[in-house]
């Protein structure tokens, strides 16, 4: 242990455990340095991203190619879906070797070359740790089901009888029936959160940690500078505690932080873990020792109840209660990811009321609690309300995580099972099959008709427009990133006359903002507390700065309008 704290000092890091004003090495510049509380981080799976060779499957050739495109867009990581050899029977979520790159994506010789080329763009890569569970073909799972003496048996959680509670606490409801299932081979039953094919891992077991230290060294020590953590609740399940309220090892988090930062100081783990903010804090750890990042779920939920329903007040809250995390902890806010939107912590009438608006088909909706469709067909590619939504999400308190294809305003493909709906091939070109591959037929239909069709929606035509979404988008993401004020600083939601609008007041290192949004499709006034603030300097196109009169400003927003300023000359 003693080890690791030294080489924390070495590194001119924050030690786990004590806060950022405790720690004597600590300062500002300090705060900077944690990358991940300050960056852009782009989603893709290499399958669906850019075909190099013609077989019609995305690859690392096909997505170095594409490394200038993330580079315009201004985007500071990219967080690779897993890329490992699968089966691919959940997208690659199932892994069949944790050290390998699967053949039909490269070779380990073209993910090398793929590192190198982001490296050099000064693009990190965070890549999918997908420990919970393995796939059924992972060798250690066939070797675990041999028999009861194998010397993986005890890798997974297996039960003589059928446990009571095995239809309970499935991830998957209506898709998958039960958490145990019976293997012919032992005729013991298998624990699996997931499909029967992903048999979760025993993190009781000290070799199954060890191992999954070896992973993190492995990838860290390839150039990685962080893992997107899949289904962490479940990692840090106590096998057999039962599935409905099991005990949490929330220790496991802290150990596999501070092995990662040992290996690599500025190593960074994004939680995947859809839980309540009380809850949150035992991720984050007391003192920032747990990890670092975690999506911001719970906020997510009500965002999407705001948009669907302009009631902003539970989102509000929402922010409010997400608020305190340690000093070295960042939330990582989303819109649209690869899985279906959780909407399951609204009530049942605030999720109706999300539903109606943006999932009103049952076709639309999933596990009994999400809607599986891409941000723009939900919005109906209503462009004012797309900008609303991106410019919030630019400047939550946090990370922004995009998803490839959403700087587009790409669409979904309903007819794909679930959540594939959302995971079509990227739209580049007018081309044959969007210019995605060269081949007859791509791995997965590309969009071809309607609004969404490649032939009007695509990466060349967007690129040529200076109005584009695309354009936008990347405008954004430069007024993001000269706003250190959102990530690294303080916040104040303001209490403004309208019900409609969201004000923000951000502050760091002396320097403020204003943002503000109207989340009603009509033209909205509000007056918005101004502080001490002399001149708000209005960011966004054909500014119109604003001199507040006795502590407030009045701000006249369109329909789903909104300001970014800089207030300037805050006498303290
Ligand atoms: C969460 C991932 O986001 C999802 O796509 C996957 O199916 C499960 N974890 C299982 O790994």
């Amino acid at each position: 242990m003693k080890n690791i704290f030294l080489s924390f000092l070495l590194a001119g890091f924050l030690i786990p455990g004590l806060t950022l004003s405790q720690n004597k090495i600590a300062d500002v510049q300090v705060k900077e340095n944690f990358w991940y509380k300050n960056s852009v981080i782009y989603n893709l799976e290499i399958g669906v991203f850019k075909d190099s060779d013609g077989d019609g499957r995305g690859d690392f050739n096909g997505l170095i190619q594409k490394l200038d495109y993330l580079k315009m867009l201004g985007i500071d990581a990219i967080w690779l879906a897993p890329f490992q050899p699968s089966p691919g029977e959940d997208d690659g979520y199932d892994v069949a070797d944790f050290y390998g790159v699967d053949e039909k994506l490269g070779s380990s010789g073209d993910f090398v070359e793929f590192m190198h080329q982001a490296q050099k763009r000064g693009i990190r890569v965070i890549m999918d740790l997908v420990i919970n569970h393995t796939s059924d073909q992972h060798p250690w799972f066939l070797n675990s089901r041999e028999t009861k003496t194998s010397k993986f048996r005890d890798w997974y959680i297996w039960s003589k009888d059928r446990p009571k509670d095995a239809e309970i606490g499935m991830v998957f409801p209506g898709v998958q029936k039960e958490v145990w299932t019976i293997d012919n081979k032992t005729n013991e039953y298998y624990y699996h959160r997931f499909y029967n094919f992903q048999p979760d891992l025993n993190f009781s077991n000290p070799e199954v940690v060890q191992e999954s230290q070896r992973i993190i060294g492995y990838w860290l020590n390839q150039g990685i500078a962080g893992f997107r953590l899949d289904a962490v609740p479940f990692i840090i399940e106590v096998p057999k505690t039962g599935s409905e309220k099991p005990k949490l090892d929330y220790d496991f988090l802290t150990d596999i932080r501070q092995f990662a930062q040992s290996r690599k100081s500025d190593a960074a783990i994004l939680g995947e873990a859809n839980v309540d903010p009380e809850e949150n804090q035992n991720y984050f750890g007391k003192n920032g020792e747990g990890i670092q990042m975690m999506f911001n779920f719970y906020a997510n939920q009500y965002l999407f109840y705001a948009l669907a329903t302009g009631d902003l007040k539970p989102f509000k809250t929402a922010i409010e209660q997400t608020k305190k995390i340690p000093e070295a902890s960042q939330w990582a806010h989303f819109l649209r990811n690869h899985d279906e939107i959780d909407l399951g912590r609204l009530t049942d009438k605030q999720r109706d009321g999300v539903y109606k608006k943006f999932g009103p088909d049952k076709n639309m909706q999933l596990y009994d609690r999400g809607i599986r469709r891409r941000l723009a067909p939900m919005l109906g590619n209503n462009r004012n309300h797309i900008e609303l939504a991106y410019s919030l999400l630019y400047s939550l308190p946090g990370s922004p995580v995009i998803r490839y294809g959403e700087e587009l305003g790409m669409g979904d493909d309903l007819s794909l099972k679930e959540r594939i709906s959302v995971r079509t091939p990227m739209q580049w070109t007018d081309e044959k099959n969007a210019g995605f591959t060269s081949a007859d037929t791509a791995i997965r239909p590309v969009i071809n008709q309607g609004d969404y069709g490649f032939q009007k929606l695509n990466v060349a035509a967007q690129t040529r427009d200076q109005s584009s979404l695309l354009n936008w988008n990347a405008r954004m993401i430069r007024l993001r990133k000269s706003s250190p004020e959102i990530g690294l600083g303080t916040y104040t939601v303001l209490d403004v006359s309208s019900p409609d609008v969201l004000a923000i007041r951000y502050e760091y290192n002396g320097q403020f903002l204003i943002i503000v949004h109207n989340f009603s499709d009509q033209p909205k006034s509000a007056s918005v507390p101004s502080g001490k603030a002399r001149i708000l300097y209005d960011l966004m196109p054909e500014p119109k700065d604003m001199k507040p009169d006795g502590g407030t400003f009045n701000v006249s927003l369109a329909g789903y309008g909104y300001r970014w300023y800089r207030v300037d000359q805050i006498i303290p």
